[in-house]
Order: C-alpha cells, then sequence, then structure tokens
C-alpha cells in the first residue's frame, strides 16, 4: 500500500514514515517545510533503508495536490500537516484557521476527487477541552482555550461530515496526548525551531546548556504535587498507533486517544529525566501560563480493543531517548 504522509518531515510525522515503512508500506511525502528540515527525510531513509518519495508542497496549494495524487497511486493518507503551537494560535488565529482547515478542506477535496477513501487525520486531547478526566473519546467536547484546539475540533467535524455525505469514506481520528522521547537512533526527533513552548525540548535544553533553567508554570494546582499533569506518551509508540489505524480503516468515522492512561507531573517530569540520564535540570516556580489545565490524561482502552495497539514504552524510556536525540543534534 502506498500512504501519503502529509506534514511527514516533522516530529511525529517523521517517526510515523519510519514505522510505516519497517511494516513494509510504501511512504510519499509532502511537506512544506514550515516547521521541518528536508534533511529528516534523508534521516527516515538512513534508518530504514528504504525510498521516500518527497514533495516540498503546502498542502494548502489544490494544484500541487493534485499534481501528487495523478502522479503517485495513493491508497490512503495520514495528514498531519498543520501548524500546533497553542500559544502562537493565540497570537496568530487567521494563519491557525486558513492554514489547519483549508489544507483539511483541500486534502479531503482531492482524496475525493482521486477516489481515495482512507483518511487518518492527525488530532490532539487539547479537543476535550477541561473535561473531567481520564477523557474518553464518547464524551461531549468542551471549547479548547485556543484557535490551535478549535482548527483540531473544526477537522474532526469537517470528516466526520464527508463521511456522512459519501458512506465510502473511512476516516479515523487519532487524539494525541502528549508525545515526547525520539527514536533510539538519535537521529530524528523533536527539534523545533527557537524557544520550546513544550516541556521535554525545554528540558533537554536547559540540560545541554542552551537555556538557563526551566521555568515550571505554576505549582498550585489541584495534583499530585501542585504541577500539571499530562499523558505523556512515546513517540515511537504514538507512531506505531498510526500504523494500527492504518491497519484497521473501517467506513464511516472513528475516534480514538492515543494515550498511555497515565498522569505524570511536572516535577515527575523532571526527577525521571535527571534520575534517567544521571544529569541535573535546574528549575524555578514560576505563575501559571494562560491557557494550561492542571490535569489530563486518557482512557486509552478503546484502541487497545479495536485497533489492538497499546502505548509500551515507560518514562524513564521517554526521558532517555529525548536526551540521546538532544545530545546528537545540531541546531
Ligand atoms: C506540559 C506541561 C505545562 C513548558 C500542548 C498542546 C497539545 C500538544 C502538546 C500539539 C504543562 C508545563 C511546559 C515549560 C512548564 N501540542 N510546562 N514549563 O500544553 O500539555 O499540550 O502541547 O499537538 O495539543 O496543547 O504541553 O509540553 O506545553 O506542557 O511547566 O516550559 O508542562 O504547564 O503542565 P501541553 P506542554
Amino acid at each position: 500500500m502506498n500512504i501519503l504522509v502529509t506534514g511527514g518531515a516533522g516530529y511525529i510525522g517523521s517517526h510515523t514514515c519510519v514505522a510505516l515503512l519497517e511494516e513494509g508500506f510504501n511512504v510519499i511525502v509532502a511537506d512544506n517545510l514550515y516547521n521541518s528540515k528536508a534533511e529528516t527525510i534523508d534521516k527516515i531513509r538512513e534508518i530504514t533503508n528504504k525510498e521516500v518519495v518527497f514533495y516540498n508542497v503546502d498542502v494548502t496549494d489544490e494544484q500541487a495536490l493534485d499534481s501528487i495524487f495523478s502522479t503517485n497511486d495513493i491508497d490512503a493518507v495520514i495528514h498531519f500537516a498543520g501548524y500546533k503551537a497553542v500559544g502562537e494560535s493565540v497570537e496568530k488565529p487567521l494563519e491557525y484557521y486558513y492554514n489547519n482547515l483549508v489544507s483539511t478542506i483541500v486534502l479531503s477535496k482531492v482524496c475525493r476527487k482521486h477516489n481515495v477513501k482512507k483518511i487518518v487525520f492527525s488530532s490532539s486531547a487539547t479537543v476535550y477541552g477541561d473535561n473531567e478526566i481520564p477523557f474518553k473519546e464518547d464524551m461531549n467536547l468542551l471549547p479548547t482555550t485556543n484557535p490551535y484546539g478549535e482548527t483540531k475540533a473544526m477537522s474532526e467535524r469537517i470528516l466526520k461530515d464527508l463521511t456522512v455525505a459519501d458512506s465510502d469514506f473511512c476516516v479515523t481520528l487519532l487524539r494525541y496526548f502528549n508525545p515526547i522521547g525520539a527514536h533510539k537512533s538519535g537521529l530524528i526527533g523533536e527539534a523545533p525551531n527557537g524557544i520550546p513552548n513544550n516541556l521535554m525540548p525545554y528540558v533537554t535544553k536547559v540540560a545541554k546548556g542552551e537555556l538557563e533553567k526551566l521555568r515550571i508554570f505554576g505549582d498550585d494546582y489541584e495534583t499530585v504535587d501542585g504541577t500539571g499533569v499530562r499523558d505523556y506518551i512515546h513517540v515511537v509508540d504514538l507512531a506505531d498507533g498510526h500504523v494500527a489505524a492504518i491497519k484497521n480503516m473501517k467506513k464511516g468515522a472513528h475516534v480514538y486517544n492515543l494515550g498511555t492512561g497515565k498522569g505524570t507531573s511536572v516535577l515527575e517530569i523532571v526527577k525521571a529525566f535527571e534520575e534517567a540520564n544521571n544529569i541535573k535540570v535546574p528549575y524555578e516556580i514560576v505563575e501559571r501560563r494562560s491557557g494550561d489545565i492542571a490535569e489530563c490524561y486518557a482512557d486509552a482502552s478503546k484502541a487497545e480493543k479495536e485497533l489492538n495497539w497499546v502505548a509500551k514504552k515507560n518514562i524513564v524510556d521517554m526521558c532517555k531517548d529525548s536526551w540521546n536525540f538532544e545530545k546528537n543534534y545540531k541546531n
């Protein structure tokens, strides 16, 4: 099977390409390199010793996308391409709504034109809003705290409506929790441009001495130690979840949480990282970050039951693999 991976040069996309290739799928990548690098495609080839077809295109460009579908016999699509920084989305709502929604609409239109009716969409636990935990796929979604989260919720709605209009469409919506870690080779990982927004890439840069100390956003939440609790999942487990989804496509729209079902606090992550890598991570408690929720973790049972997938790696694996990538990474 030939799988088009939009955003395949990105953090989760590149790990998913490796998993797909190792499972025997052929991979075509469409990525505009807005938040990724072309050499990541070479790293995917190096890790797997397989060929990857790569197009440097913007997924909102209907003509460019149409040409890719005309040139390649695509069987299914995994759609990662999109802006994903929560804070940035608050400052740039128009750019986020345009890019994330138009890419989903254009991709779906071109899929329909070329009779490609299997779509896996990269969604996010953010769509649950500040709901009661653990988050379950069938619970009512609450408004999110940012345009990024709204673009994910709206994209899910667009794809669900597509399956109502055309019952031949198979749509799988994967809601990620907090992906961290990196491939064991250390060749691919999370390498955001500039100062990282997310916790783990910030921690690794502090450990490396590139940043002075970690600012922990609040220790007065109603949680185990007052700091924010999240469901951290190893990016390789997340990639394997996409392979399981591609292997289990069925008509209609189907939602799955990709998480571990366990919550870990910021202070627990810092402690685990220091112990796993025998390195100090200086930090300072500062005020809460606006938009943050106290606690978030998944009920991961549906993916286990229906996709025969479960996260296997633990926090120590995630901390070791994140640090291994950072040590090898040349910015
Ligand atoms: C995790 C915890 C922070 C940085 C977001 C998006 C989600 C997904 C992952 C895209 C929180 C604390 C963080 C720091 C800190 N993104 N923290 N100091 O906000 O749970 O999720 O990123 O798909 O959709 O919502 O992730 O890593 O930013 O924060 O104390 O410098 O770490 O307060 O408790 P988040 P995060």
